[in-house]
């Protein structure tokens, strides 16, 4: 059954939300960092929470490490252009950006890898307790691993809602070991207060562990000033890292010397080149290093770090806010009667950098609105999301989205065929 598509009042009310992106373009003051990006002729770019678009700088430094580095250094070049040190170089600059003092954030391995260490170290760091709490809309390997850990350590995995954990934190919040959650909710893009869960948990008794994958570099996190124990995120969403890029972990100075986490790879041994039979942790956070590190990947999350110089995450937020601010009002107008429910929070306080929008089609949706040039992507069963980085999204990307969203739908393009057949990544 095809669907009577709302009518537009007039032109006005497109001619407004025209006039509004810029009006809102023209005062952005975040505007020409989109230069620091390579994005594709005619393509609005709104995936940037799944895999962040190129960098410009990354080229050219990932051609430095192939050619020179590794072609002409060769194994030199562990010592000459400092490999070996990059992972905590790395982390340093990503701990920058989430409020992290230097020496506390390490990269390399992925996220999973890291909240297995992390969660397991955390574990050990309260050996009386037998909880480990996590969240039932958590990414899957959040959830995957938990479950591990605990078959590992036998302890008791309790699923609990953000707004149900005051309950179950009043009645077992003695028994917890740590609570691992994401401050972004990654389907809806719900953002939970990180200072009143930390501290909630940490009032029981408790480790805090946080997942920023869809924080890290998407909005201020603050983490030395609201006392986080642990937090893991990846790099290739809102660092723009590239795919696959190394993901990173934040030990809290105050938890380092005791953080003893599974994995003892010989990374993270007090003098690696000893290559002594018994293992012995390096201080700081080297010892949540684990084996050699993906150098090349590691270079070019460098090199992609640097499109936020001189950038404050304060300005990203309010960026970001505007974005999807604007989104839910292109939505509320262009989209009305067309069978779409916008799942994110509309406070701006409780969303993060993303809108999501609910819709039975979802799926041949996503792949109409590609062809047309607008990337997002879906969660199933039904939700469509729509990420925006502040560093290279616009007010108009987001209006040209919305519109070719409408017209997707009205021109019944989510019924090709072609794009109801499921690719293996969605
Ligand atoms: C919250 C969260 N954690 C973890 C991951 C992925 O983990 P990994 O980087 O190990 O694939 C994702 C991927 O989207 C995610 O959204």
């Amino acid at each position: 059954m095809s669907r009577q598509p709302a009518a537009l009042h007039g032109t006005s009310a497109l001619e407004d939300l025209r006039g509004q992106a810029s009006a809102l373009d023209a005062a952005d003051p975040l505007a020409a960092h989109r230069e620091r990006f390579v994005l594709p002729d005619g393509v609005v770019y709104l995936d940037g929470n799944s895999l962040g678009a190129l960098p410009a700088a990354v080229p050219e430094a990932l051609a430095d490490a192939a050619h020179r580095q590794w072609g002409q250094g060769l194994i030199g070049s562990w010592n000459e252009h400092g490999w070996w040190r990059a992972p905590l170089r790395v982390g340093d600059t990503i701990g920058h950006l989430l409020g992290a003092a230097p020496g506390q954030t390490v990269t390399g391995d992925s996220t999973s890898v890291h909240l297995f260490n992390s969660l397991t170290a955390a574990a050990r760091l309260r050996p009386a307790r037998r909880l480990l709490l996590t969240d039932p809309g958590h990414f899957p390997t959040d959830m995957y691993i938990a479950d591990s850990v605990a078959r590992l350590l036998d302890l008791e995995v309790l699923r609990v809602a953000v707004d149900d954990l005051p309950r179950c934190l009043a009645a077992r919040g003695h028994e917890v070991a740590v609570a691992g959650y994401s401050p972004v909710d990654y389907r809806t893009g719900e953002l939970h207060d990180m200072a009143a869960v930390t501290r909630a948990v940490q009032e029981a008794g408790a480790l805090m562990l946080w997942d920023l994958c869809h924080a890290a570099g998407a909005l201020p996190v603050r983490l030395d000033d609201l006392g986080v124990d642990l937090a893991v995120g990846c790099g290739y969403k809102f660092l723009s890292g590239g795919p696959g890029a190394p993901a990173f972990l934040y030990v809290a100075r105050r938890h380092q010397d005791a953080f003893d986490q599974p994995l003892t790879g010989w990374n993270g041994h007090a003098d690696p080149f000893a290559l002594s039979g018994a293992y012995i942790p390096a201080r700081g956070v080297e010892r949540a290093r684990i084996g050699t590190p993906p150098i090349l990947s590691l270079l070019a999350l460098e090199a992609a770090l640097t499109a936020f110089e001189g950038v404050g995450m304060e300005q990203v937020r309010a960026k970001s806010l505007s974005l999807t601010g604007f989104f839910m009002d292109c939505a509320d107008t262009l989209l009305d009667g067309l069978g779409f429910t916008v799942v994110t929070p509309r406070q701006a306080h409780r969303r993060g950098s993303q809108v999501a929008l609910r819709h039975a089609e979802a799926y041949p949706l996503v792949r109409a609105l590609a062809a047309r040039g607008v990337i997002g992507d879906m969660r199933a069963p039904d939700l469509l999301r729509f990420g925006v980085n502040a560093l290279y999204v616009s007010h108009h990307d987001v209006l040209t989205a919305v519109r070719q969203l409408r017209e997707a739908l009205i021109r019944e393009e989510h019924r090709d065929p072609r794009h109801r057949q499921r690719a293996a990544v969605t």
